[in-house]
């Protein structure tokens, strides 16, 4: 049985004291949820700041991003010794917005897959399709193609170290959630395509939604067979309302 995931990415979110607040927040909230993984990503300045307020409570640590690089002169690249240095156990690698801001591609994505993978970070990598893509009748080819990346540079074996979140860009902070239907006949795909090449890596993979999910649609999506858990968002900088998603989690599993 995989145990579901629910992991918030604060983004680009955040003062000092919201920090504080929010941390407080999902500590004392999370201490009472049974089963479900519990994991938040601050912003790189916020990791010190996280890991001290999470040190022996049940909720991960993350982050947001890492260097393919190893430390060295490379100005502005954070490494992924410096992330397990602060205590993180996971790491979101290719989520839509750094693809589209940043130009990341699937090559780049999948070496910092790896690069995570070799210092025993658990790297959540997102794939998703745009809504023009969806529209051209694209989701299957784009899906692939992102989980193909990994495969092509470290094997189907690399997703037994990992985590997928299938976030569909037009369901980021849009609002609108995918259907539990459209959700999981994604995941399903994601799920087929690994089991063609590993039916065990396949069964083993935790593979998280994220796009608008909220308290209020949280159980339904869970509900699903090829839904694990969630990739939060907005709904993860509110401490009710991320702790509300995880209670759905619990009760799914
Ligand atoms: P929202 O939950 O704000 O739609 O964002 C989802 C997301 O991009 C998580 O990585």
């Amino acid at each position: 049985m995989r145990q579901p995931l629910v992991a918030g990415n604060w983004k680009m979110n955040g003062t000092r004291a919201s920090v504080e607040a929010l941390l407080g927040g999902v500590v004392s909230g999370a201490a009472a949820i049974g089963h479900c993984g519990i994991a938040v990503c601050p912003p790189f300045p916020y990791l010190q700041m996280a890991g001290e307020a999470l040190l022996g409570s049940r909720v991960a640590l993350g982050a947001q991003d890492v260097s393919i690089q190893e430390p060295g002169a490379f100005t502005g690249e954070v490494a992924a010794s410096m992330l397990t240095d602060f205590g993180c156990t996971y790491v979101i690698v290719g989520h839509s917005e750094r693809r589209q801001y940043h130009g990341e591609d699937d090559e780049l994505v999948a070496r910092k897959y790896a690069r995570a993978v070799e210092h025993g970070l658990v790297p959540i990598l997102c794939v998703g399709e745009t809504l023009e893509q969806r529209e051209r009748g694209e989701m299957e080819r784009v899906v692939a193609a992102h989980v193909d990346g990994v495969i092509n540079l470290s094997g189907v074996e690399a997703f037994s170290k990992g985590v997928i979140a299938y976030e569909p860009v037009w369901a980021i902070g849009t609002g609108v959630t995918a259907t539990p239907e459209q959700a999981q006949e994604v995941h399903a795909f994601i799920r087929e395509r690994i089991a063609a090449r590993n039916a065990e890596v396949a069964a083993g993979l935790r593979i998280l939604y994220g796009g608008s999910m909220k308290p209020g649609n949280a159980a339904e999506l869970m509900a699903q067979p090829d839904i694990d858990g969630g990739l939060i968002g907005g709904a993860s900088l509110v401490a009710d309302d991320f702790l509300g998603i995880c209670q759905a989690a619990d009760q799914a599993a």
